[in-house]
């Protein structure tokens, strides 16, 4: 049977795929010529991340195809129900890169406490005439140790930020409209294991107690965070979101920014990707990457393997 992975696949998801006795070929072939080559090629198993589109021409011209999967979670580029309804298997990773998600946040936050999302910015400029200024400038950091991380979306990636954020040492609070109650398990370099229970708080509370608070959520309707949200937390928060743009409200972040309600914030995701707000690009207080929460190495395997998994087991099912 043939795969086609139109938006690249791990050399480890190859290699599980091809010892299940699948052939697989990684040609991205261009969208308008998707239909032809699927159907020329006999390919079964459609693979895309984010880039390839699966809509409705594609799937009721490809008779052959058995599965779609998306590499990553969200599946905006695929039109799931309609394949489903065709009897096609749509499959996804939605666990592959929470861990990796869950450590940017924390890069985000460690750099955050001392300054990094500015004097990076700053040293280049003027690190060799100012030094002492700079030093003096970027003295006042604090440590995450021992301070309140507020949580708010307790799902997968929300549960990995936790468990960083025990590890740290910091108090670790949550909120969620559908979880109550998680019980997390830490595992050390050593095999010792560590149990947690966390149950979840009202959002406004989180908001009022956090020192840090950190998103992650679905895409929504309305803000999460906005100006009646921002006015409940501490002075001198710090906000990130690696969940998705849209979730915070960036004009009244950029304001809480400008009047010390937020001391700074971390942005993976962004209002209007791929061209975020200028006033958010320029703003000196925010540490800036560009959606690459789940863009690790360690995650690519993992997507890799965990569709090869599920496209091994289906198969095996149809066929029996
Ligand atoms: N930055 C990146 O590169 C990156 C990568 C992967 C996922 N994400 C995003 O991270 C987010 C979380 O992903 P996940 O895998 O943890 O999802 P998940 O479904 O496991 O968890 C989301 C949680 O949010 C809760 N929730 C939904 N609406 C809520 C609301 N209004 N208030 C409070 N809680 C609410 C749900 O009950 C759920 O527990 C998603 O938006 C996803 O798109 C970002």
């Amino acid at each position: 049977m043939n795969v086609l992975a139109n938006d690249g696949i791990s050399n480890s998801g190859i290699k599980a795929l091809e010892q299940a006795g699948f052939s697989v070929s990684t040609t991205t072939v261009a969208q308008e010529q998707l239909i032809n080559h699927i159907n020329q090629k006999d390919i079964s198993v459609l693979l895309v991340r984010s880039a390839t589109k699966v809509r409705k021409d594609l799937i009721d011209a490809c008779s052959g195809l058995k599965i779609i999967g998306r590499g990553g979670v969200g599946m905006d580029n695929i039109d799931v129900e309609y394949a489903r309804s065709k009897g096609i298997h749509v499959i996804n990773t939605p666990a592959a890169s929470s861990h990796s998600v869950a450590e940017l946040v924390f890069a985000h936050l460690f750099g955050g406490v001392r300054f990094l999302y500015d004097s990076n910015r700053n040293m280049p400029l003027d690190g060799d005439t100012k030094f002492k200024a700079l030093k003096k400038n970027y003295a006042k950091g604090i440590e995450l140790k021992g301070k309140t991380l507020g949580i708010i979306g307790f799902g997968r990636i929300g549960q990995e930020t936790a468990k960083i954020g025990i590890g740290v040492g910091m108090n670790v609070i949550a909120s969620d409209m559908y979880v109550d109650e998680v019980n997390l398990e830490l595992e050390f370099f050593d095999g010792q294991k560590a149990k947690f229970n966390i149950k979840t708080i009202p959002m406004n509370d989180l908001l009022k107690q956090s020192d840090f608070i950190s998103l992650h959520v679905p895409a929504q309707n309305d803000y999460i965070i906005d100006k009646a949200q921002f006015d409940l937390m501490k002075d001198g928060v710090g906000l990130v979101n690696a969940a998705r743009g849209g979730v915070v409200n960036e004009v009244e972040l950029v304001k809480a920014l400008e009047n010390g309600k937020v001391a700074f914030a971390g942005l993976d995701t962004f209002e209007s990707e791929p061209t975020p707000a200028i006033q958010v690009l320029m703003n000196g207080r925010i540490s800036l990457s560009p959606h690459i929460g789940a863009a690790t190495n360690e995650a690519q395997d993992r997507i890799g393997v965990e569709l090869a998994i599920q496209i091994k087991d289906l198969l095996l099912v149809d066929k029996s």
